[in-house]
């Protein structure tokens, strides 16, 4: 079936932004974008071919804003829209005993609750008209850990969770549920995961793959089959690595990355002004 509309979570920034780009410019697709920042939504609707972009501002920890949001879909796409693309998230490294309840929760509500709560308002219309797809964009982080990122790690397997059982659940039902799952990203996502003010310019984290080059790939996504999908050109070793190599990978994730990340953080505490 061929899309040709779309609703995109996270769409100010990072991958998201890219996204939608991508599905405007290269699909044809007329896209409703959301996320909190507003001046950010309306620039990018500025930059698209008028009446291409939609966009609805607004904080998906918000439970009425989700509820909102879909209502708004419901209307402006007549029944839902083909594509439900889950992209917003947050990232945060920290020590795991210093982590407060308010973080962790936060971390669960816009990574793994409210997809989890749009996905189930898009799975019904589009299960009725048998056609549609639920896209998560989910992290190699949802099949490998990493020190300093467990609630962020552990809101990404759920998602992977959440995906495997629905494409069981909806085989044969004409609606597609996948994931895609990036390797570290050019985004503002490590800025805001070290607690840093994501400026305009992206944050260069080492050994980051492109926006561009993650978006354009998600996108050919949509027209394969495949309930995991591994965008860009790192991803797939990640996660083959860690399933064929598991010793040397828990040597080596257990032995450099606690460090690497250990310093990310005191130069992100020691270099943002109070
Ligand atoms: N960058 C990476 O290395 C990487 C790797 C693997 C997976 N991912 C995943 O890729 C997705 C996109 O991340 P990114 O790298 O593009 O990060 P990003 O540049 O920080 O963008 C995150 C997006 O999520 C939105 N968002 C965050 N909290 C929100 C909330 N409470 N309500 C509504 N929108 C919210 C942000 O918009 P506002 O701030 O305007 O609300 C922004 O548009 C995430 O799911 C992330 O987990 C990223």
């Amino acid at each position: 079936m061929t899309l040709k509309t779309a609703l995109v979570t996270g769409a100010s920034a990072g991958i998201g932004r890219e996204l939608v780009r991508r599905l405007v410019l290269d699909r044809s697709l007329t896209v409703l974008a959301t996320a909190r920042r507003e001046d950010r939504l309306e620039s990018l609707r500025a930059e698209l071919p008028p009446g291409m972009v939609l966009i609805e501002p607004g904080d998906l920890a918000d439970e009425g804003f989700r509820a909102h949001l879909w209502g708004r879909s419901m209307v402006a796409f007549q029944g839902g829209p083909d594509l439900l693309v889950n992209n917003a998230g947050i990232g945060h490294y920290g020590a795991f005993e210093e982590e407060t309840a308010e973080t962790l929760r936060a971390i669960v509500e816009v990574n793994l609750i409210a997809p989890m709560d749009l996905a189930r308002r898009a799975i019904g219309p589009m299960r009725a008209r048998g056609s549609g797809q639920v896209l998560f964009v989910s992290s190699v982080l949802g099949f490998v850990g990493l020190p300093y990122s467990a609630a962020y790690a552990s809101s990404k397997h759920a998602v992977n969770g959440l995906v495997q059982s629905l494409s069981y659940e909806l085989r044969g039902s004409g609606v597609r549920v996948w994931a895609s799952c990036p390797n570290r990203t050019e985004s503002e996502f490590h800025a805001v995961a070290l607690g840093e003010r994501p400026g305009d310019a992206p944050r260069r984290a080492p050994l980051a793959e492109p926006t561009a080059r993650v978006a354009k790939s998600i996108v050919r996504g949509l027209d394969r089959r495949s309930t995991f999908h591994f965008p860009g050109r790192s991803a797939r070793w990640v996660v083959e690595a860690h399933r064929l190599l598991p010793r040397p990978f828990d040597w080596f994730m257990g032995r450099w990355s606690p460090g690497h990340f250990k310093r990310e953080m005191d130069r992100a505490r020691t270099s943002t002004p109070k």
